[in-house]
């Protein structure tokens, strides 16, 4: 065990809502670390409630928050007993570079409610991660994930030089701050987001500090945020590009299938060089793999794709069993796509049929932005701030001054990642979302898998069969 006291085997963080409380919970219960995804939280709490809130989860973590008349508030407006009977969901706002006090307490409290179920486990250790670009979405789903005692911060897809200090305030009882990377005319300083415990709950109490880990593939990275102890992670996933969902860019585009070519390989030595404790992530979901991590210093792995496609993952079981089919079949293909994501990362995107992820189901879908997590923020010489993604439709985006290129290819994320997960928006006009799945890319990991459990598998399976790898490991030297 590492001085952060954290276990060998990460379930990594899988948004939306695909590593839920539930899939975290079972992971912790096994004595390793189980990741629940802060991404879209809100949407997927108050969404929950509206479908009639199943096994009653959310009511029983919400009776717990510790500011019962904001729950009350919550559930007096989404909780609706007998589900929607067909209504659509309803509409939320969107996030903005200005805090806004219900926005936040529902946010505060859906992170809550995620770790606080999760961590009814025992002793369990439960993370949660965040994506840094959606920085809107971060200081109060932080703090929301802090207030339910979470163990450890995960963070990607960006550089989140801000986070440690914000985790170190918020755990004194202090305001948060966030600088936002606002597109804004020069001289212009960068707007900071703020979330205050004391405005949003009149409290604000002291709070455990997790460990921070900061998803990095390149170890300039690595480097960058270690040297200065403002930004020094606790320790780092080193995520390959084979990783499932959104994969650091190439660093330079390569004729390959995937983009990506030698020179995006990870540099191990100099990683361990930086002289903090990391996990290895992306493709290292075999005995042997995970034997090797450690064997090259590693504390361990962190793991996705086969705990999305395990029993307790929070996946449509039809979505789940729709890909263990093509892996039976010998036909599961994942690309990995350099447009589809409105953030401008290269995104994994299975394509199977009735999904985004297949040519004519994504062109058949009417654009509509109107979950908004992926904006980003610009600002006028006037001061005037407006917000676009490069998945929303074609002439508001170009209105407020997106560019055409952009525009070619991009996919929904919000709503195809919310409705793989069965809260996909069914919209008054009756189309209705279809979902969004994502894998990573070593086929290798599934089809492994399959061979020993050809029905499927539990996420106690995955485990297992990761610790015999790791348990194999001699020291690394
Ligand atoms: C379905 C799915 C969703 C994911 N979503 C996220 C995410 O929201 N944020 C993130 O940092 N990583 C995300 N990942 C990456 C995982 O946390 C993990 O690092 C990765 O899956 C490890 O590689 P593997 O899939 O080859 O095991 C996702 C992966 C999968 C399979």
């Amino acid at each position: 065990m590492n001085n952060l006291g954290l276990p060998p085997i990460i379930q990594g963080g899988m948004g939306a809502a695909v590593s839920s409380w539930f899939l975290a919970r079972t992971v912790a219960n096994e004595g390793q670390l189980g990741v629940v995804s802060g991404t879209a939280l809100e949407t997927v709490v108050a969404r929950r409630l509206q479908n009639g809130d199943e096994g009653g989860h959310m009511q029983e973590a919400l009776s717990h928050f510790p500011y019962p008349e904001v729950a009350e508030e919550i559930l007096a407006k989404f909780y609706r007993a007998g589900g929607r009977n067909g209504e659509p969901f309803r509409p939320m706002r969107r996030l903005s570079i200005q805090a806004h006090r219900e926005h936040d307490q529902l946010a505060v409290a859906a992170n809550f409610v995620e770790v606080w179920l999760a961590k009814q486990s025992g002793n369990g250790k439960v993370g949660i991660n965040f994506l840094e670009k959606l920085q809107t979405a971060t200081p109060a789903a932080l703090y929301g994930a802090m207030l339910a005692g979470v163990d450890a911060i995960l963070m990607g897809a960006g550089i989140p030089r801000e986070i440690p200090q914000l985790m170190t305030d918020f755990s004194q009882g202090k305001s948060g701050h966030l600088s936002i990377d606002s597109e804004r005319p020069s001289g212009v300083d960068a707007p900071i987001l703020e979330f205050d415990p004391l405005e949003s709950f009149g409290k604000a109490p002291e709070l455990p500090r997790p460990a921070f880990l900061a998803i990095v593939t390149a170890e300039v990275l690595a480097s960058y945020l270690a040297r200065n102890e403002i930004t020094r992670p606790d320790g780092f996933i080193v995520e390959h590009y084979m990783a499932g969902g959104h994969n650091a860019p190439p660093r330079r585009m390569q004729d390959t299938e995937t983009g990506y070519g030698p020179l995006d390989e990870p540099n191990i030595a100099k990683i361990r060089d930086v002289g903090l404790p990391f996990w290895m992530a992306g493709g290292r979901a075999t005995p042997k793999s995970a034997e090797q991590a450690i064997e090259l210093g590693a504390e361990g792995v962190q793991v996705g794709s086969l705990f999305a496609l395990s029993n307790e993952s929070g996946l449509l079981p039809e979505y789940r069993e729709q890909m263990l089919d093509a892996a039976r079949n010998g036909n599961l293909r994942v690309r990995t796509d350099h447009l589809a994501s409105p953030t401008g990362f290269p995104f994994k995107v299975v394509e199977l049929p009735g999904t985004v992820g297949e040519q004519s189901t994504y062109e058949a879908r009417p654009r509509l932005c109107d979950l908004g997590y992926l904006r980003s923020s610009h600002i006028d010489e006037a001061g005037k701030v407006s917000y676009r993604c490069a998945a929303e439709p074609d002439k508001p985006y170009l209105k407020k001054g997106g560019e055409e290129p952009e525009l070619a290819g991009r996919i929904c994320l919000c709503n195809g990642l919310v409705a793989a997960v069965g809260l996909g928006q069914e919209r008054p006009d009756g189309y209705k979302e279809a979902p969004l799945l994502t894998l990573g890319s070593t086929t290798s990991d599934v089809e492994g898998m399959l061979k020993e459990f050809p029905n499927g598998w539990s996420a106690v399976d995955v485990v297992n069969r990761l610790l015999s790898g790791i348990n194999n490991a001699k020291a690394p030297v």
